[in-house]
C-alpha cells in the first residue's frame, strides 16, 4: 500500500473503501527518486521501500510485493504531449537516464535491507510500442528510434534491475487497441525479442510484460468475443473492433504471451494487466448481449468499454475502477494490478504551466474533435483535469461511482 496515494484516496468522501489497496509508485523524474513525485506525492524510493519493509513485518509471513514504475526515458511519451518528461535525447538524455536515474534506482533497490521484498518494476510505459506505430508521424519518436535511445535505455534498465535477485521486470506492451493488428503485433514481438537478446541475460532478463498500463480497455468483454458472428458477419467488421484480432485485454495478454514464448521467451513469462480504471460499471454498463442483427449496433450495445473510440486514452469519462489487485487470476497471468493510481490525472484539459516538462495534449481536452489516431472522434476526456500525475478529485469520484465489481 502506497501511503502517498492512500492518503489522497482516503481524503476523498468514500475513498476509504479502496485506500488500502496496492497501487504502484511512479518514478517519473530523477527528483522522484529522492523526494517523491508530482503533486501530492511526497515519498522518495527509499521511503517507499522502508515502508514496504515495515508493512511486510506487520503482515505475517507472506512475501510482500511493491510495484515501481520506471518512467523517465529521454524523449518520453514521444507521440503525445501530456507526459513529456525532463530528458531529451539531443541534450545528453540517454547518458543522464543511465547515470542519474537507472543507476541510482538500482543502487537503492540492491540495498540488502530490502532483500526480503519482491520488487516488481514496470519498465517504461508506451516506449517500445511507440517505435512500432509512431516513428513516421512524430519527430520525437523518429529520434528515439534512429538514435537507439529507447531500446538502449530499456536494455540498460533491464541489465541493472534483473541483476538484483529480488527485483522482477515487466516490460510495457501497450494494449490491444494499439498492438492488436497483425502489422503492429508481429513487429512488436520481434522488437521485444531483439531488444531482450541484446541484454546481458538475454530473454531471461524479462520476467513478464504488462498490458493496459494507465489505459481503459476492458479486461474481458463479457458479451462477445473475437469469434462472435452477427447475422453472418464477424464482430471484427464492426467499426469499434475495426479488424483488430482482440476485443479485450485478457485475450490480448494471452495471445501476446503465446507469441513471445513461440519467439523464444521462456515459458515462465507472466503477464500483468493494469485494471485500475477499466471496470466500466455504473448505469451505462450493458447487462446482456445486444439482440441487434446489425454488427455495429450489436457491438456498440454489447460492449462494456463505453469509450467513444478505443484510441481515446486521457481521463476517460464514464470509466470505473476495475478488478481489484489479484494474484494469478488466469493461466499465463501473474496478476491484475493497479499501476495507474486511480485519481491521478492523465493530462490537463487545457494548457497549464508546470515545471515537469508536461505539455498540453488535446486528447485531454473534452472539446477536441480528434485526429487519425482516434478515428477523428471526440476525445471523451473529463473537463477540469490538472496536469498528468496530479490529483483529480472529480475523476476519482467517478471511478468509484462506476467501479466494477462495484464497491460495497
Ligand atoms: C504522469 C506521471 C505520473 C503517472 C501516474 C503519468 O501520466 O506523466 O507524472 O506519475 O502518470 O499518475
Amino acid at each position: 500500500m502506497n501511503p502517498d496515494w492512500s492518503r489522497s484516496a482516503s481524503n476523498e468522501p468514500g475513498g476509504s473503501r479502496v485506500a488500502n489497496l496496492s497501487t504502484a509508485v511512479w518514478l517519473d523524474r530523477i527528483a522522484a527518486i529522492s523526494s517523491g513525485s508530482a503533486g501530492n506525492n511526497a515519498m522518495g524510493l527509499r521511503d517507499h521501500l522502508d515502508e514496504a519493509v515495515r508493512q511486510d513485518a506487520a503482515n505475517g509471513s507472506a512475501p510482500l510485493t511493491i510495484q515501481v514504475v520506471v518512467y523517465d526515458l529521454p524523449n518520453r511519451d514521444c507521440s503525445a504531449l501530456a507526459s513529456n518528461g525532463e530528458l531529451k535525447i539531443a541534450q545528453n538524455g540517454l547518458a543522464r537516464y543511465k547515470a542519474e536515474f537507472i543507476d541510482v534506482i538500482a543502487g537503492i533497490m540492491a540495498d540488502p535491507k530490502y532483500s526480503n521484498l519482491r520488487i516488481v518494476t514496470i519498465i517504461e510505459p508506451d516506449s517500445l510500442p511507440n517505435l512500432i506505430t509512431n516513428v513516421n508521424a512524430f519527430a520525437a519518436c523518429q529520434e528515439a528510434q534512429s538514435s537507439g535511445a529507447y531500446v538502449q535505455g530499456v536494455q540498460y534498465a533491464l541489465n541493472k534491475l534483473h541483476a538484483i535477485r529480488n527485483v522482477y521486470t515487466y516490460v510495457d506492451a501497450a494494449h490491444h487497441a494499439w498492438l492488436g493488428w497483425d502489422n503492429n503485433f508481429s513487429p512488436m514481438v520481434n522488437l521485444f525479442h531483439q531488444m531482450a537478446t541484446g541484454t546481458t541475460a538475454g530473454v531471461n532478463s524479462i520476467d513478464g510484460f504488462i498490458v493496459n498500463t494507465a489505459n481503459f480497455s476492458a479486461t474481458i468483454e463479457p458479451h462477445f468475443t473475437i469469434n462472435t458472428m452477427v447475422n453472418g458477419q464477424s464482430v471484427r467488421q464492426s467499426k469499434w473492433v475495426d479488424w483488430n484480432w482482440y476485443v479485450d485485454e485478457q485475450s490480448f495478454a494471452v495471445g501476446l504471451r503465446n507469441a513471445l514464448v513461440a519467439k523464444g521467451f521462456p515459458n515462465t513469462l507472466g503477464m500483468l494487466i493494469d485494471t485500475s480504471r477499466n471496470g466500466w460499471g455504473g448505469s451505462a454498463r450493458p447487462t446482456a448481449a445486444s439482440t441487434s442483427t446489425n454488427v455495429d449496433t450489436f457491438v456498440n450495445q454489447s460492449r462494456i468499454d463505453r469509450r467513444i473510440h478505443a484510441g481515446n486514452w486521457c481521463n476517460q469519462s464514464g470509466a470505473g475502477l476495475g478488478e481489484r489487485p489479484t494474484a494469478a487470476p488466469a493461466a499465463g497471468l501473474d496478476a491484475y494490478v493497479w499501476i495507474k493510481p486511480p485519481g491521478e490525472s492523465d493530462g490537463s484539459s487545457s494548457q497549464i504551466p508546470n515545471d515537469e516538462g508536461k505539455g498540453f495534449d488535446r486528447m485531454c481536452d473534452p472539446t477536441y474533435t480528434g485526429n487519425s489516431l482516434n478515428g477523428n472522434n471526440m476525445s471523451g476526456a473529463l473537463s477540469g483535469a490538472p496536469v498528468s500525475g496530479h490529483w483529480f478529485s472529480a475523476q476519482f469520484q467517478q471511478l468509484m461511482q462506476n467501479a466494477y465489481p462495484p464497491l460495497s
